[in-house]
């Protein structure tokens, strides 16, 4: 039971590395294209990258939950109560913000025609780069009680 345990621990943090680490340099990817030509490849990585990024958010949460299951003292815990409540937050407020920007970002990359990046979609660019800062206090917020783990 605590090899399986730690396994799942194992999982979990493999997971995080999966799921967080696309997302960090989604905007280094975007920045850097200087023209539409650039900018549509760089959304085809993005592209690529984000479905892993998916299973890797998905494998946290439901390995998070089987070891809730293993241990249900945790969910006595301010932690980890804490940290699934972010992590539902993080979920939706993504969901609403980021990747609704994201869409039309992409949309804008695929029907613009013209060399030159079009100044709606820097704006997009820069309200997605704000929820960004969001998103990244939520994470690294879990991430804190996760190592922590305050009011054990
Ligand atoms: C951004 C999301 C998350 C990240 C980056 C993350 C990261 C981590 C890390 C690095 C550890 C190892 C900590 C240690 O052992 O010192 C860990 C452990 C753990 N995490 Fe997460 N986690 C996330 C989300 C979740 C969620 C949503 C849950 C609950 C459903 C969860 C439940 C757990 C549990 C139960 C442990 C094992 C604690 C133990 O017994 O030592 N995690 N997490």
């Amino acid at each position: 039971m605590y090899q399986l345990y730690t396994f799942l621990v194992g999982i979990h943090i493999f997971a995080a590395i999966i799921g967080l680490g696309p997302i960090l340099v989604f905007n280094q990817i975007l920045k850097n294209a200087g023209n539409m030509n650039e900018l549509k490849n760089a959304h085809k990585i993005i592209g690529k990258l984000n479905p892993l990024s998916s299973i890797g958010f998905g494998l946290l949460v439901t390995t998070g939950l089987l070891m809730g299951v293993m241990n249900p003292s945790l969910f006595k815990t301010v932690w980890y109560l804490l940290a699934l409540g972010l992590f539902i937050i993080l979920g939706i407020y993504s969901s609403f913000t980021i990747e609704r920007k994201l869409k039309s970002m992409l949309n804008i990359s695929e029907t613009h025609v013209g060399e030159n990046i079009p100044q709606e979609y820097i704006e997009l660019l820069n309200q997605k780069i704000s929820h960004d800062w969001v998103q990244n206090a939520l994470l690294i917020t879990i991430f804190i009680l996760m190592v922590f783990k305050p009011g054990n």
